[in-house]
C-alpha cells in the first residue's frame, strides 16, 4: 500500500472564495486525483479556519455572531468546491468539536513535554494576517507583508518554546531541502526567518474571545494559528486514529508522503511554527510544504479596494469549471506568481481547448459517424504515423509522473497536449476523406481506430485536471463506465478501445468564445 496525504490551507471565513483560494484547491485536487489514478491511497483534506480576532471583528461589523458568519461563508466554500469538481475526502471546520478537543489535547501534550511557558508579550500584531511581528520587522507601524497598520499589544501569554528547535530546523533544511518547495521560497525563508533565529511564539490570546479555550487557569483562547495548523492532524484523529497512523505516520505502508500545499504568504508559519509544534509533541513532520505563488490581475495585486478581484465563479458560470481549472494549472507555473488577464484566458480557451482539444474530438467523432456509422472499426495495418501517435500517447505517463513530483502542472498538461496536437496533425497528414474517396477501407479503419485510441488515452490523461471534460469525452467515446476509475497505466497501453463500440458524439466540448468580458 502506498499512501499520499495532501492538504490545502484552511480558508478564513471572513471572505467568500476567490480565485486565489480556487487556485490552491484546484492544484491540490489535480494532485490528489493524479495520485489516486497512479495507485496511491489518497487522503485529500480542505476546510475552513473559523476562529480569531479577524473573524470576530468581521462578524461584529456585519451584526451577526462569529458562528453565524462562519456557517454562512462555509456553505459558499462547499458550494464552490462542488462546482469546481474538488474531490476532497474531508472538510474540516475548526469550530467542530473533534478539532477543538484535539487542539486542547495537543496543547497539554506540548505543555507536559516542557515546551510551553508563561510570559509577557509586548509587541506588534497584524490583525488581517493574524500575525505577531518583531520590532525589527515593523516600519511606520505597518505590516511588512501586507502593508496594513499593525497594533501594539501587551499581554500575559503562554509561549511555545520555538527557540528550542532552531538547530532541528537548520538540520532539517540541510538534510531535506525538499521540505520547503519550491527552492526559491526555501532560500527566502532561510535568509529571512531561520538565520536571524527563531523566536518563541505566543500561543494564547487574552484579548480575543472567539477561539478555543486553552487548558490553563486563565480565561484565554488558543492563538488562531496554533489552532489552525493542527487541522492537518486533528482531521486524521491524531494521535491514535487509523487515518493518522496510516496517512501521517505511514504505518503499514510501503511508501507514504504528506504534503501541505499553501500560498507563499503563509509559508513562514508552516515552515517554522508548524514543525516546532510537531517536534514539541514528538510527532513526525510532513514531507513537504509547498508554497504556491500569488495570482495577480493585469500585473497588480488583487484587492477589494482596487476592485480588481477576479470572481472565479463568474468564469465557471460562463466557461465551465474545466476551463478555469485548465487555465489555472496550465498558465501559471505552480510555485511562481502568476498573472490573470482576460486576454490570456481567452487565448488558452480558444487555442488549447477549442482549437486543439475540442476540434480533435468533434471532427474525429464526426468522421467516425460518416465513415463507420459511429462504430469503432477494427484497426487495419499500422505504419510510421500510427507508430508515432502510439509512442507519444504511451509515453505520457512517464513524463507526467516526473513533472508531478514537483507540482509541475504546465509540463504535465503540455505532455497530454503533445498527443492532442499530434493527433490533429495526423488527421491532416492521413487525410481520411481522401482515403474514403479512394475506397481504401483497411487504411480508413486504421486512421479512425488510431484517432479513437488517441482520444481514449487523452480522456484518461486529462481526468485529474479536467474531470468533467474527461467524463464527457469518455461518454462520447461510447464507454459506459467511469473514466475516473481507470488507472494511469491504461495510458501506457495502446489498442484498448474495443472494436465494435458505438460512439455518441455530443455538442462541441469547448465552442470558441468571443472576447472575455
Ligand atoms: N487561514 C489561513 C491559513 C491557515 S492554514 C493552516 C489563511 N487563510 S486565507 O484564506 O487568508 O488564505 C488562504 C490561502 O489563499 C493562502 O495560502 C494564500 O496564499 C492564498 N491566497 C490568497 N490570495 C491569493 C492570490 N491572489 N493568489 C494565490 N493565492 C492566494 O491564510
Amino acid at each position: 500500500m502506498k499512501t499520499f496525504y495532501v492538504t490545502t490551507p484552511i480558508y478564513y471565513v471572513n471572505d467568500v472564495p476567490h480565485i486565489g483560494h480556487a487556485y490552491c484547491t484546484v492544484g491540490a485536487d489535480a494532485m490528489a486525483r493524479f495520485k489516486r489514478m497512479d495507485g496511491y491511497e489518497v487522503y485529500f483534506l480542505t476546510g475552513t479556519d473559523e476562529h480569531g480576532q479577524k473573524i470576530e471583528k468581521t462578524a461584529k461589523e456585519q451584526g451577526i455572531t462569529p458562528i453565524e458568519l462562519a456557517d454562512r461563508v462555509v456553505s459558499r466554500f462547499q458550494e464552490a468546491w462542488k462546482k469546481l469538481g474538488i474531490s476532497h475526502n474531508d472538510f474540516v471546520r475548526t469550530t467542530q468539536e473533534r478539532h477543538k478537543r484535539l487542539c486542547v489535547e495537543f496543547f497539554k501534550v506540548v505543555q507536559a513535554a516542557g515546551y510551553i511557558y508563561k510570559g509577557e508579550y509586548e509587541g506588534w500584531y497584524c490583525l488581517p494576517d493574524e500575525k505577531f511581528l518583531l520590532d525589527s520587522e515593523v516600519v511606520d507601524a505597518k505590516c511588512p507583508d501586507c502593508g496594513r497598520p499593525v497594533e501594539r499589544i501587551k499581554e500575559q501569554n503562554y509561549f511555545l518554546k520555538m527557540s528550542a528547535f532552531q538547530r532541528n530546523l537548520e538540520d532539517l533544511l540541510a538534510a531535506h531541502p525538499e521540505f520547503v518547495q519550491p527552492d526559491s521560497r526555501r532560500n527566502e525563508l532561510i535568509n529571512n526567518f531561520v538565520k536571524p533565529g527563531l523566536a518563541d511564539v505566543s500561543i494564547t490570546r487574552n484579548s480575543v474571545k472567539w477561539g478555543i479555550a486553552a487548558p490553563v487557569p486563565e480565561d484565554v483562547v488558543l492563538y488562531v494559528w496554533f489552532d489552525a495548523l493542527l487541522n492537518y492532524i486533528t482531521a486524521l484523529d491524531w494521535p491514535n486514529g487509523e487515518k493518522y497512523r496510516k496517512f501521517w505516520k505511514g504505518e503499514g505502508t510501503e511508501k507514504h508522503e504528506v504534503v501541505n500545499l499553501i500560498g507563499k504568504d503563509i509559508l513562514r508559519f508552516h515552515a517554522t511554527i508548524w514543525p516546532s509544534m510537531l517536534w514539541a509533541a514528538g510527532e513526525p513532520l510532513p514531507d513537504r510544504v509547498f508554497g504556491t505563488g500569488y495570482i495577480n490581475k493585469d500585473g497588480k495585486k488583487m484587492s477589494k479596494s482596487l476592485g480588481n478581484v477576479v470572481d472565479p465563479f463568474e468564469l465557471v458560470e460562463k466557461y465551465g469549471p474545466d476551463a478555469l481549472r485548465y487555465y489555472l494549472l496550465r498558465e501559471i507555473p505552480f510555485g511562481l506568481d502568476g498573472n490573470y488577464t482576460d486576454a490570456s484566458f481567452e487565448l488558452r480557451f480558444n487555442g488549447d481547448l477549442a482549437n486543439d482539444l475540442g476540434n480533435l474530438v468533434h471532427r474525429s467523432l464526426s468522421m467516425l459517424e460518416k465513415y463507420h456509422q459511429a462504430v469503432v472499426p477494427k484497426c487495419g495495418p499500422e505504419g510510421p504515423l500510427e507508430a508515432e501517435l502510439k509512442a507519444i500517447g504511451t509515453s505520457y505517463s512517464g513524463k507526467a509522473r516526473q513533472a508531478m513530483l514537483t507540482f509541475d502542472f504546465p509540463t504535465t498538461l503540455g505532455a497530454a497536449w503533445d498527443l492532442v496536437k499530434r493527433a490533429n496533425k495526423y488527421v491532416e497528414e492521413s487525410a481520411p476523406w481522401k482515403v474514403a474517396k479512394a475506397g481504401d477501407q483497411a487504411q480508413l479503419d486504421t486512421i479512425m481506430y488510431s484517432l479513437m485510441e488517441s482520444l481514449r488515452v487523452t480522456a484518461i490523461s486529462l481526468a485529474p485536471f479536467m474531470p468533467f471534460t474527461a467524463s464527457a469525452l469518455w461518454a462520447q467515446l461510447g464507454f459506459s463506465d467511469d473514466v475516473h476509475t481507470h488507472p494511469l497505466t491504461d495510458t501506457e497501453k495502446w489498442g484498448l478501445i474495443p472494436a465494435g463500440q458505438k460512439t455518441a458524439k455530443g455538442l462541441p466540448l469547448f465552442p470558441r468564445i468571443e472576447k472575455v468580458k
